[in-house]
């Protein structure tokens, strides 16, 4: 990677260059049918875009097929985008998760416990998204709630943000994440609450 230049142009070029390059390596990882750009309810784009009065975190929720999650992974390469506004700081790190896989990965290992660099990276990371938080049929078990306490309760007190996708309201997961979690929420995603209406785009497409 090149050393930018001290000239101040250079440096917007060579930062612009970054910012695409991370842009398009999270927009490859994006899932086939979310890939297309879609115009963004006002709220999800200013927090994509780090808007001045934008909350840290969002939560997002709304019946099934809305646009949650096609949303969410739009905003996830936006903001992406807008970390590379102002002083450099590198490129950010994300972590996507599908809740259900996040919740099997949180279970203790053969060791006994959830590997620490998981907890690690999902506790430091820049930006951590978790899809359809309520979508288990089956709550994880109280060891697992647990990790995930730790894991909000981390990124909390760093202000790290969190990005979440439900078919329910944030007061509304406890029976899946635990009580200690659903109280952590309801400070981290204070302000950060966005419904999104609308009918169910998956039966318009089949009707
Ligand atoms: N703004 C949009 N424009 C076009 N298609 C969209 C838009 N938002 C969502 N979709 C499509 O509608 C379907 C349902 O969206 P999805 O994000 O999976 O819903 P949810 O997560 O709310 O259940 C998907 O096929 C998705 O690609
Ligand atoms: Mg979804």
């Amino acid at each position: 990677m090149p050393v930018p230049s001290t000239d101040p142009s250079d440096m917007d070029d060579w930062r612009d260059e970054r910012r695409d390059e991370a842009v398009s390596a999270f927009a490859a990882q994006i899932p086939a049918l979310y890939r297309q750009q879609i115009t963004l309810d006002a709220d999800v784009a200013a927090w994509a875009d780090r808007a001045a009065d934008a909350p840290v975190s969002l939560f997002l929720w709304g019946a099934l097929g809305v646009g949650k999650t096609h949303s969410a992974w739009q905003a996830t390469r936006r903001w992406i985008a807008s970390q590379f506004a102002g002083a450099y700081r590198g490129t950010p790190v994300v972590q996507t998760w599908r809740s259900t896989a996040l919740f099997d990965a949180l279970r203790p290992d053969d060791a006994g416990g959830t590997p620490r660099r998981l907890m690690r990276a999902l506790q430091t990371a820049d930006l951590l998204y978790i899809d359809d938080i309520a979508a288990a049929r089956v709550s994880p078990t109280g060891w697992t709630q647990e990790r995930l306490y730790e894991i909000f309760d981390e990124r909390y007190i760093n202000q790290l943000p969190v990005l979440i996708t439900s078919d329910v309201q944030p007061g509304q997961i406890s029976p899946i994440v635990g009580e200690r979690v659903t109280s952590r929420a309801a400070e981290i995603f204070r302000g950060g609450v966005v419904h999104l209406g609308g009918a169910d785009r998956r039966k318009a497409v089949a009707a």
